[in-house]
């Protein structure tokens, strides 16, 4: 997608749109965390990506990482009305978090949840997500590229541009 993505207000001025990407716990580990896993980018690396992206798409991009299920759902909580769209990697808490699910759900804001492996091929207790259902979508095991594509899903579907 090239194309520059504005919302027009009300005064006819277009506003930039605005991302939101949340980490959850342990990805502040990225690079020595597991690499077999989960590759050799640090957090630091995909956070500098995913910028250079929002920046392709014309879009601010605003990180946030945090170890503490309180401090995800309150960072949830103060995305309504900033930002136009979430892309969330729950990590853990992504298979046991009613808090973060509730949290997703309540807030409005359109969230595409992520991961860099793939949940689905690894341990029994990760192929069930808790908190994908309150998202528009789930992107799983393509590394670097699951939170590349939950950026240029997120603002498709802001646009309108995505298939239903
Ligand atoms: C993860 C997958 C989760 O099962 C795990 O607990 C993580 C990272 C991923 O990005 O692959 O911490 O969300």
């Amino acid at each position: 997608m090239g194309g520059r993505l504005r919302s027009r207000s009300r005064s006819g001025v277009r506003a930039r749109r605005k991302v939101l990407i949340i980490h959850g716990p342990n990805l502040n580990l990225l690079g020595r965390r597991d690499p077999s896993i989960y590759g050799e980018n640090s957090l630091a690396d995909i956070d500098a990506a995913l910028r250079a992206r929002g920046r392709a798409h014309g879009a601010g991009v605003d990180t946030f990482q945090s170890n503490i299920e309180g401090e995800l759902v309150t960072a949830i909580q103060s995305a309504t009305g900033r930002y136009d769209a979430i892309v969330i990697n729950p990590a853990s808490y992504s298979h046991t978090s009613v808090a973060v699910r509730d949290a997703l759900e309540a807030c409005g804001v359109p969230a595409v949840e992520v991961h860099l492996s793939n949940i689905h091929g690894r341990e029994v207790f990760r192929h069930t997500s808790m908190t994908a259902a309150a998202c528009i979508g789930q992107i799983s095991g393509l590394g670097l590229n699951s939170y590349l594509l939950g950026l240029d899903a997120a603002l498709a579907h802001v646009e309108g541009l995505a298939p239903r």
